[in-house]
């Protein structure tokens, strides 16, 4: 196949492509879903397990998504048009791209109306607006804030706002220059945090919660849920590392970049059990995750610890941070399809913003007018953070898999790895028998079908 080029241009080194990719995995989970999940799980016996997953499962699959985007040189459904045409498949797989590109937008709708809850978090700590205060309390703050729709939509449009000025300045004034900036003043954060907590105390049970290995925990359910979070963590299935993929420079070696993207992402999520943990444990707290965590349990705990409206404030800062260099990410594909067809990129990104944004509004509402309007027994929120998560990301990764695994001719994955024989063999191997098998696993986890048995 002859090499194409992508009309969005390239990142300018390796470098920065690693630094878009990481602030592209580095999400939410991290923050408040990886730490709890190791802590309940057998804490360093889920370590090991999850980093198996990642280096079995999520890494060759990282690989694929980027070699496919690198060879199409175009947004998801182009370079799945492209490579299926070139291969001598059918057409139709381009829906493969257009259905990961959907899910991204989908996901974008609501993680922005998270990132918005951050923003008001983070000017109410900076107001010490919840000094004092105990969980119960907070608890409160939460709900009220919820039953605020114009409160929400404030934050949820200045986020969006925010997302829509990074893409529309294209790959490399934009998303390659806001990660510049945004992904090592995370890390920062994240380090300054765990130092904070360290000297606030609890750190002891903070590190025996999560690194203290239990082996007998570890079973069927356990490997689950390591296997889901792996995928999750590392943005896939959302057409994000594809188009990442298309702008990476020919010489650039996917798989070492895979891997350093994976540490990365790793990195961040024990870093962030590390900022959390101790402050939880040290003010009697009770352990949770998700918003339930970062809502109601960690406020108390700035509210009562020294200096704790100005770590309270970066505790946000660094969350908002996390999801605004992912929503980029989950923008970008769509944009860069648009720009393809003919779009201006800055007019792709308001319009498809634009409809983020309404879409986001029904969460919006999902919390407060709509909270009794109930879609097969969900909430809109409840409903599409289903739809996407446990349907569409592992359709998606199964797919893509099958695609890159037994519809491309060995020639030209090697051509685009550029690894000896030997390790291209390995690859495809786990690509072809390991990965179809644990994502096959995971939607039927994700669906409800097998419940830990295996
Ligand atoms: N990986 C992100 C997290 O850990 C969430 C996510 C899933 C995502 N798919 C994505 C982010 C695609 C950006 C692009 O929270």
């Amino acid at each position: 196949m002859r090499r194409l080029k992508s009309i969005h241009g390239e990142w300018s080194s390796q470098g920065g492509f690693f630094l878009a990719a990481t602030g592209a995995v580095v999400g939410l989970g991290n923050i408040w879903k990886y730490p709890y999940i190791a802590g309940q799980n057998g804490g360093g016996a889920f370590l090991l397990v999850y980093l198996v997953c990642l280096l079995l499962v999520g890494m060759p699959l990282m690989m694929a998504e980027l070699l496919l985007g690198r060879r199409g040189r175009g947004s998801p459904p182009a370079a799945f048009r492209e490579i299926a045409m070139d291969e001598g498949r059918c057409r139709p797989w381009a829906a493969v791209g257009i259905f990961a590109v959907a899910a991204g937008l989908l996901i974008l709708s609501f993680y922005s109306v998270i990132a918005g809850w951050g923003l008001d978090y983070m000017w109410m700590s900076a107001r010490g607006e919840y000094r004092g205060l105990d969980a119960t309390a907070v608890q409160g703050v939460f709900s009220r804030l919820n039953d605020e729709p114009w409160r929400l939509l404030f934050w949820h449009s200045l986020f969006m706002a925010m997302t829509v000025a990074v893409v529309s300045r294209g790959v490399r004034q934009g998303l390659e220059r806001a990660s510049r900036l945004f992904v090592p003043a995370l890390f920062i954060l994240l380090s300054v945090l765990g130092l904070y907590a360290a000297v606030e105390g609890g750190v002891g049970r903070a590190m025996a919660y999560m690194f203290e290995p239990d082996f007998a925990a570890i079973d069927g359910k356990v490997v689950l849920i390591a296997l889901g979070h792996a995928f999750f963590t590392l943005s896939l299935g959302t057409g994000t590392m594809m188009a990442y993929g298309a702008y990476l420079p020919d010489r650039v070696s996917i798989a070492r970049m895979s891997l350093w993207v994976v540490l990365a992402d790793t990195l961040a999520a024990l870093l962030s059990g590390i900022a959390i943990y101790p402050l939880v444990f040290a003010g009697h707290l009770p352990v949770m995750q998700g918003p339930g965590l970062v809502f109601t349990v960690l406020p108390s705990a700035f509210g009562h610890a020294r200096c704790g409206d100005l770590f309270g404030t970066l505790f946000y800062a660094a969350l908002v941070l996390a999801a605004l260099t992912s929503a980029i990410a989950l923008l970008e594909p769509a944009v860069a399809w648009w720009v393809e067809r003919g779009k201006s990129r800055a007019k792709a990104a308001l319009w498809v913003g634009g409809g983020v944004w309404v879409l986001g509004v029904m969460t919006i509402l999902s919390f407060n007018i709509w909270s009794g309007v109930l879609i097969l027994g969900h909430t809109w929120f409840g409903l599409l953070d289903m739809l996407t998560g446990n349907l569409m990301l592992p359709v998606v990764g199964l797919l893509i898999v099958i695609f890159v695994g037994w519809m491309i001719a060995g020639r030209s994955l090697r051509q685009e790895l550029a690894l000896s024989r030997a390790a291209v063999r390995v690859w495809l191997t786990v690509l072809r028998y390991v990965t179809p098998v644990a994502m096959l696993l995971v939607l039927l986890n994700a669906l409800g079908l097998i419940r830990g048995g295996i």
